[in-house]
């Protein structure tokens, strides 16, 4: 993950994640117990950290308003409360390339000591995980088996489900019951947990939302949540491809949030490329940038407004300019 080398983390965390890296394992894990008996968060390797993200987020998410606030502001109100009554539940909604994965790895990488590699962060992928729908009752045993195991071990654990727009339907029915707040088996453990759904659905929607926004003259910044969340939910809905068509879980309300990702425009690609040359250490270059710009396509024809694919093939294209 990138965001090690970004400038964003205090000097404490910096230090303890240094020396976590080249002391053994249990002097890792003697640490952590130290700072348990000080710190506020004691829970597995669970330790977020807002500067760093609201820093990171602020500085490397480009475009995308909506999300920042969104997210900071329902992680917040989540960890801050010691009892919460259900899990944090977002779905994040968007074209490709938007920031949707780079948002939740910064989120993995904020809230533990290991970020994506920690043990409590559990990152689920269609192809990977649940590649044949004809497997499917063997795919929501063991879903089911590894959400409640993982659980049991550490009540502050984050579940990442990709591409859930190509999830055979059917089995996030399992999850539903996870997601509310009437699941209680040892303790209130379960209500600790942190969902985080990531599909292209609604994508179409929020970028006609962001199109007619421009053709009235209108700020970017002025497209609000009330606006988007009924097309985003009405897509979901609508769509049978979705993991949660027919699941309970939007009909039952178990989201606390859907988050909106807009499409990505040219100042918004550049932004990317700075970021991307930043992360090589490499001085910015106009005829890069350029050159990443003029091979980049943007939509609708007409208007040439939005990158096709978002910020997605920034990085491979600057190794090809450089
Ligand atoms: C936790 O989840 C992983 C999949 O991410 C699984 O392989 C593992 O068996 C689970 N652990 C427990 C204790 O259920």
């Amino acid at each position: 993950m990138a965001a090690e080398t970004r400038g964003c983390r205090p000097w404490g965390s910096l230090l303890l994640g240094l020396l976590g890296l080249v002391s053994a394992a249990a002097a890792a894990w003697d640490l952590t117990s130290l700072r348990c008996n000080f710190g506020t968060f004691c829970e597995c390797d669970f330790q977020p950290d807002f500067p760093g993200l609201e820093c990171d987020l602020a500085q490397h998410l480009a475009g995308q308003h909506l999300a920042r606030a969104l997210v900071v502001k329902a992680l917040k109100a989540f960890v801050q409360d010691p009892a919460p009554t259900k899990p944090l539940v977002l779905s994040l909604h968007g074209w490709t390339g938007t920031g949707k994965s780079y948002v939740s790895s910064l989120l993995a990488h904020y809230l533990f000591r290991g970020g994506l590699r920690s043990p409590h962060v559990h990152h689920f992928s269609p192809v990977i995980h649940f590649p044949h729908p004809s497997h499917m009752e063997r795919y929501k045993k063991d879903l089911k088996s590894w959400v409640q195991g993982n659980l049991t071990v550490c009540g502050r654990s984050l579940f990442l489900f990709d591409e859930m727009d190509k999830l055979t339907p059917g089995l996030m029915e399992v999850l539903q019951p996870f997601l509310g707040p009437s699941w209680v088996v040892y303790g209130t453990n379960y209500r600790k947990a942190i969902f985080i759904f990531i599909s292209n659905t609604g994508g179409e929607q929020i970028n006609q939302v962001a199109l007619e926004a421009w053709r009235s003259r209108r700020a970017r910044e002025e497209i609000s949540l009330q606006e988007l969340e009924p097309v985003i939910s009405r897509a979901v809905l609508d769509n049978p491809h979705h993991g949660f068509w027919r699941s309970g879980i939007m009909e039952e309300r178990l989201l606390d949030a859907l988050v909106p990702f807009l499409p990505l425009q040219r100042h918004h690609v550049r932004h990317c490329v700075l970021n991307e040359l930043a992360q090589l250490g490499v001085e910015p270059r106009d005829e890069v940038t350029q050159a990443v710009l003029d091979s980049t396509t943007f939509f609708p024809e007409d208007e040439q407004l939005f990158s096709s694919n978002g910020c997605k093939t920034v990085a491979s294209r600057i190794a090809f300019f450089l």
